[in-house]
């Protein structure tokens, strides 16, 4: 399943990558906000925590320029949050980076242009070569040890 999330300055786009997945029968569950303001990270939890109940699902946050989504989604254990604004980072961080997570900026980028990378992003597989494994498995262990010294 693909969750879909914003606050409000992203909300436009969120609402137009609605549109594009409908368009495709491509099926998602919206994880708020209906427009009015809230706080980024609220809404970043929620995604996220929904996106880690199964390895097969993925994320998308939209907030005014994306980085308060990534921010805040890469406080949560097992979320590799990416925040692209170029086809070649989104195609990368799926090939590389094992990301769950796509953030977009809603004020940084074209409505146009974040479907592109969302599109693109959905359709690259992670080939879990093991050079890329190894280093995702390094930012895991991390991860791991911070939870340690808590
Ligand atoms: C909200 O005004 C704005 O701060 C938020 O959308 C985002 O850009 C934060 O990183």
């Amino acid at each position: 399943m693909i969750f879909i999330g914003s606050d409000h300055g992203g909300y436009a786009t969120k609402e137009f990558l609605k549109k594009q997945l409908e368009r495709r029968r491509i099926p998602y569950t919206d994880c708020g906000c209906d427009g009015s303001s809230v706080d980024y990270p609220d809404i970043a939890e929620v995604l996220c925590r929904k996106v880690l109940k199964d390895s097969a699902n993925k994320g998308v946050l939209v907030c005014g320029t994306g980085i308060g989504m990534s921010i805040a989604a890469n406080k949560i254990a097992g979320v590799r949050a990416a925040l692209c604004a170029d086809w070649y980072s989104a195609k990368l961080t799926r090939q590389h980076n094992n990301s769950n997570v796509l953030c977009l900026g809603g004020r940084t980028i074209g409505e146009e242009v974040a479907w592109e990378l969302l599109e693109i992003w959905l359709n690259t597989a992670y080939p879990g070569d093991p050079r890329h494994a190894a280093r995702v498995e390094k930012v895991a262990a991390i991860e791991a040890s911070e939870r340690d010294c808590g």
